[in-house]
């Protein structure tokens, strides 16, 4: 089988290679911007043509979910148009498109585990343009898993990287205490969208780690797991403005996953633990 990951420089695009690398019978495309810009319907259309892969996983995102809030077309361009660009090609010649989604299509102030049967309502221009990019993987290709995930750290910039840096500099760190989500790892999320394609279980999904916390207990964890003595001390949204809104409580319920395949994912904390080995 042949699968092109796009994106594949980023977090869960490097994930996904390494996990599908160990596989037999794999033949694998990896792209980066320069290689293959998705925005670029030309030349989405002929690199797909011509390779013929028979599953596309677009990882290529603009995820500076605050950059999107002023870069409003680039972000529709990558996240809206990049995935239809794909998808279309895609079903051109019969290949399968998983589209990797947020959690920011929610409003992120109802206290639910939201299923994906709830009302989507985006607060942000990301989630806006992810939902866009959803609709329309969703239209112009039937064979499409959409996977919505939250708070993903893996290998290259994330927030567990970004704490442990600040902790080299500061005895103490206010973190934001008001806000709950569930810190996702690339290595859990890469696996289950590697087993939906081997189930060729088509749909929309939500894929987190198991539980929830702040950002403030994310630090704590963090911090306790690698014997780092900074003080954290919890904050609210008001203390760090930012452009764009934050969810106060975006937990996903992966509830797709325990209805078909099962749900693989693992505690936050245990796949926390596991990645600062
Ligand atoms: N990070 C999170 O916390 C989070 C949360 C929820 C959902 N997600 C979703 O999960 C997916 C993976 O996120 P991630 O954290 O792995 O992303 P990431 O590390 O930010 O990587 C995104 C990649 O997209 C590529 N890209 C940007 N513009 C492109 C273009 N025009 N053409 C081709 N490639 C382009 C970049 O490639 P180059 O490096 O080659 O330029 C970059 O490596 C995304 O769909 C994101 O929306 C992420």
């Amino acid at each position: 089988m042949k699968i092109l990951i796009t994106g594949a420089n980023g977090q869960l695009g490097r994930e996904l290679a390494k996990q599908y690398k160990d596989k037999k019978g794999i033949d694998l495309i990896l792209t980066g911007s320069s290689d293959l810009d998705i925005t670029n319907l030309k030349v989405v259309y002929s690199f797909i043509n011509e390779r013929k892969p028979d599953v596309i996983i677009n990882c290529a995102a603009l995820t500076a979910v605050d950059k999107c809030e002023t870069e409003i077309d680039m972000a529709y361009k990558i996240n809206t148009i990049g995935a239809k660009n794909l998808a279309s090609a895609a079903n051109e010649i019969g290949a399968e498109i998983v589209q990797v989604s947020t959690d920011y299509v929610f409003g992120g102030n109802i206290d639910k585990q939201l299923t994906e049967f709830d009302e989507v309502n985006p607060q942000t221009v990301y989630g806006k343009t992810k939902l866009a990019g959803e609709l329309l993987v969703k239209s112009h290709n039937p064979k499409h898993y959409i996977i919505r995930t939250a708070w993903l750290y893996g290998d290259g910039n994330n927030f567990v990287k970004t704490m442990l840096a600040l902790s080299k500099t500061n005895k103490t760190l206010k973190v934001v205490n008001d806000q709950k989500g569930t810190p996702t790892s690339t290595v859990d999320l890469a696996r289950v969208i590697i087993k939906l394609v081997e189930d060729k279980n088509y749909g929309v999904f939500h894929c987190t780690c198991k539980g929830q916390c702040t950002w403030y207990e994310f630090t704590k964890e963090i911090f306790r797991l690698k014997g780092i003595t900074t003080e954290v001390l919890p904050c609210s949204t008001d203390e760090f403005p930012r452009a764009a809104k934050r969810p106060e409580y975006s937990v996903l319920r992966n509830y797709t996953l325990e209805l078909t395949t099962g749900d693989i994912t693992r505690s936050w904390q245990d796949a926390i633990n596991e990645y600062l080995l």
